[in-house]
């Protein structure tokens, strides 16, 4: 077996600042100089299994471009931003590495009589529509929609801001038959261009999936509904995913009119650099058929949405969960 052997994998001048994924038997490999030098990791982030190599070396240490969770030479996780406990016991496997002569080497639902929509319907409001279509799978992709905490790395400058301040914010997590939400209160306006753009104060976030793979976003303000999206997703084939989404405002006036202009290639955007993580994650979960996603400690709606997929109660509907976490 050639895994047994020295490899010659990259030149040392191929490894400069960014991390570079080399290919070994069929197997992804992160090369990336750490603090205590040149590592070699196998390239699927535990978490989603995105590619590490499309993140950022930091301080040493390699940072996934999803949630932003970190990892240092030896292959264990050194940070899982917004949680303050203890580091979850995830690990990416090392590979031998050295360099020699320039050279890089390594070593081993009941149906409803009207379908339902979106969470506006029948409402004062202003809507335009939208297709997506990304290598996924639903319940990747409903999470994705729904997760918060990826906004501050997949979504830098537009739904984020640039700074990476925090605020504390409760998180209630409720459900019943083919639904969960998850409500987000005392939140700071988020500095991103698109709440800069769209946005008043906000009170309140709810990100809500309902059966069989509907996954919507709401934002609140004093006088009501600010901005809501509710996407449709479905399995076209085993590795794709194809949505068709509402966004909403309200309709007031002419203002509103300009908005939703502007919502929608921003909100394109948004689904561009979401289907840069979630296709890195499938063509890992395609490597690796046996892999299991490791569940964060703030995936709050993963396994809920899980159990509604596949036609149970999700676990919040006996008793709701209340979080706090640093968004
Ligand atoms: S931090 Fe790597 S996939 Fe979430
Ligand atoms: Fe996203």
């Amino acid at each position: 077996m050639t895994s047994d052997h020295w490899q010659a994998v990259a030149l040392s001048k191929d490894i400069g600042r960014k991390p570079l994924r080399v290919m070994l038997d069929g197997t992804p490999i992160v090369l990336f100089r750490a603090t205590d030098g040149l590592t070699a990791l196998t390239d699927r982030c535990p978490h989603r299994l995105v590619e590490l190599s499309k993140g950022r070396v930091i301080d040493g240490e390699i940072e996934c471009p999803y949630h932003g969770w970190r990892f240092g030479g030896s292959g264990q996780c050194t940070a899982v931003p917004g949680h303050a406990g203890n580091l979850p016991k995830a690990r990416v496997k090392t590979w031998q590495v050295c360099e020699k002569d320039g050279a890089v080497f390594i070593r081993h639902s009941p149906q409803s009589a009207t379908p339902y929509t979106h969470c506006a319907a029948g409402q004062d409001v202003i809507t335009r529509m939208v297709r997506s279509n990304t290598q996924s799978t639903v319940i990747d992709a409903a999470e994705n929609i729904l997760d918060a905490t990826h906004t501050h790395f997949t979504h830098k400058g537009l739904l984020r801001g640039l700074s990476s301040k925090r605020v504390l914010v409760d998180v209630t997590v409720t459900g019943g038959d083919g639904w969960v939400e998850a409500c987000y209160t005392g939140e700071d306006k988020q500095q991103g261009v698109v709440s800069r753009t769209l946005e008043g104060t906000r009170t309140k976030t709810i990100g809500r999936f309902r059966a069989p793979g509907i996954a919507e976003l709401e934002y609140w303000g004093p006088d009501g509904l600010t901005l809501a999206t509710t996407f449709h997703l479905r399995q076209a084939s085993p590795d794709r995913v194809e949505g068709i989404g509402w966004l909403i405002g309200p309709n007031t006036g002419i203002g509103a009119q300009i908005k939703a202009l502007a919502f929608k290639p921003m909100f394109k955007l948004a689904l561009h650099q979401d289907r840069r993580v979630l296709s890195s994650a499938s063509r890992n979960a395609a490597l690796w058929p046996d892999a299991k996603p490791v569940l964060g400690p703030l995936d709050f709606l993963r396994n809920d949405i899980a159990a509604i997929m596949s036609g149970r109660l999700p676990d919040c509907a006996e008793t709701p969960r209340i979080h706090q976490i640093q968004l």
